[in-house]
């Protein structure tokens, strides 16, 4: 009797578009931390199609054992089982990380735990290093479509703490890390996908 594994068909829809991005900023061999895997599609994709990548993907206590069916079955050299990571945790238990992907977590997490996820980023990132952020955000306080619109208020009624963040706010947390924002890209349905770097 085989398990089913874990699935979510915005994954299936957005992982071509976002390695395209991630293809011109993970150039070189290095370490991968993955906040928020969820699935673990995308780590699945992503270490299969990029590797000279080490990917390490986590998610919080709850949910790295069902991200870990995933990442078992897929039995990848590049591809270690998921960490428990919770981004409000002191410590992450991570350092000199060359890459941090984290997809569709900052609209879910509460805005403390957003300012959580910026802070470590200066400690786990090595110089150089490039953080690539997937999802939705607002600009000037605006929603980029209705259909983002309706997409908080689902969030907010579902989690009154989760939410659309505004870019404008997260590039703030960024910069306090010592990012730098290289890129903002247009992505499919209405998401952008954020590159930072470390200088
Ligand atoms: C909508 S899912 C996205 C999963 C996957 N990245 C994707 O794109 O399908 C949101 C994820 O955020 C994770 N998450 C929520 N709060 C978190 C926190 N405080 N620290 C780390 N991950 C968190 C959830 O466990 C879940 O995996």
């Amino acid at each position: 009797m085989s398990t089913s594994l874990p699935f979510s068909q915005s994954c299936e829809n957005n992982k071509d578009p976002i390695l395209d991005v991630l293809i011109r900023h993970f150039t070189l061999a290095g370490n991968v931390l993955e906040i928020a895997g969820g699935t673990g599609q995308h780590a699945e994709y992503f270490a299969t199609h990029l590797p000279f990548l080490q990917w390490q993907s986590s998610d919080i206590p709850e949910n790295f054992a069902s991200l870990n069916l995933r990442i078992a079955a897929a039995d990848l050299i590049n591809l270690p089982l998921a960490i428990a990571l919770d981004v409000t945790q002191s410590d992450w238990g991570v350092e000199e990380i060359d890459y941090v992907f984290s997809a569709n977590s900052l609209h879910i997490m509460p805005a403390t735990a957003v300012v959580d996820f910026f802070s470590h980023m200066n400690d786990v990132l090595v110089p150089g290093g490039i953080l690539c952020v997937y999802g939705p955000f607002k600009y000037g306080g605006e929603f980029t479509t209705s259909s983002n619109a309706n997409f908080d208020v689902w969030l907010k009624n579902r989690n009154p703490l989760s939410g659309v963040r505004d870019f404008e706010a997260v590039n703030a947390l960024a910069k306090s890390a010592g990012l730098t924002l290289l890129e903002d890209n247009a992505m499919p349905a209405n998401n952008q996908l954020l590159v930072w770097q470390k200088l």
